[in-house]
């Protein structure tokens, strides 16, 4: 692709992601259109934008369950929107491989290290949070600041699993400058890696920590205060069955308004009794 065609539809893209927008007409046509205008989609550097620009599930299952991955999923824009290579990881660690070393927005230039996820690649419930902070970044690993120890509190007093038996991922994979939101052309290189990961794990709940998280996916602006405590449904993860989302308040928010713990507390009996899982008989502590 030409390279000002390039900025159109990063621009493109980018806007209908500000707006929170769930089409992208030009793809449609490019379908319509062809294999060489669905190539020319695909070879976009913005490919992956939020939208419906999520990839096929296509990694074998051998043991098929509700959410796994399924085969020939169609998704509208999968092949139009997302880097081949990200569709095509049958792994957690090949999707990994498939990051690399990642150049793909700026905010490689200040990271120390990718923050890529962690946990059970079979897990029932993954955990979605914003993006690396300080100490993610150093650690390369999610959640191991102060808001990761609330939520390691909530994992295990709340719903009386280890953070083994979880998975956490975050929308972006390195570290904001000053922790700042991640920005438009950043969500549009990240997510679709989030994405996979939603497919490969095919947990059977998602739980979004915050407004950010839950907007990106859910595509919308809604805050988080109308969102939290009911169930969603996302939409375009090409599994063989619904994964169903739980929106929750960000443990960073819990550590400045501790009065709200009690929200999230209910927000995971909810996700408790989904499960079918028992409550933990001290389920308070956080
Ligand atoms: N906040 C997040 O959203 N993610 C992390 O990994 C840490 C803090």
């Amino acid at each position: 692709m030409e390279p000002d065609a390039t900025k159109l539809v990063r621009a493109y893209l980018e806007r209908e992601m500000a707006l929170g927008l769930d089409a992208v007409p030009g793809a449609a046509a490019a379908q319509r259109r062809g294999p060489a205008a669905r190539a020319a989609h695909a070879s976009t550097p913005a490919a992956g934008v939020g939208a419906s620009a999520l990839p096929v599930g296509r990694a074998a299952s051998p043991e098929p369950r509700p959410g796994r991955p399924a085969e020939g999923v169609p998704s509208a824009l999968s092949h139009l929107l997302v880097e081949p290579a990200i569709c095509a990881a049958s792994s957690l660690e090949e999707l990994r491989n498939v990051l690399g070393d990642c150049r793909r927005c700026k905010l490689c230039s200040g990271r120390k290290n990718i923050v890529f996820g962690v946990g059970d690649p079979r897990a029932e419930v993954m955990f979605v949070g914003e993006g690396p902070g300080e100490d993610e970044d150093l650690q390369g690993k999610p959640f191991v600041g102060k808001a990761g120890a609330l939520l390691d509190r909530i994992i295990t007093g709340g719903m009386g699993l280890g953070r083994d038996r979880v998975y956490i991922a975050n929308v972006v994979k390195c570290r904001p400058p000053n922790n700042r939101n991640p920005e438009p052309d950043e969500i549009v290189a990240c997510e679709p890696f989030l994405r996979r990961q939603i497919e490969l794990v095919a947990p059977r709940v998602v739980i979004s920590l915050g407004a950010f998280a839950t907007q990106v996916l859910l595509r919308d602006r809604t805050p988080i205060s109308r969102r939290r405590g009911q169930w969603h449904q996302l939409d375009g993860i090409g599994t063989s069955g619904p994964v169903a989302l739980m929106p929750t308040f960000h443990p960073a928010y819990l550590l400045r308004t501790p009065g709200d713990k009690r929200l999230v507390w209910e927000d995971i009996k909810l996700v408790m009794a989904r499960l079918g899982l028992e409550m933990p008989k001290r389920g308070t502590s956080a």
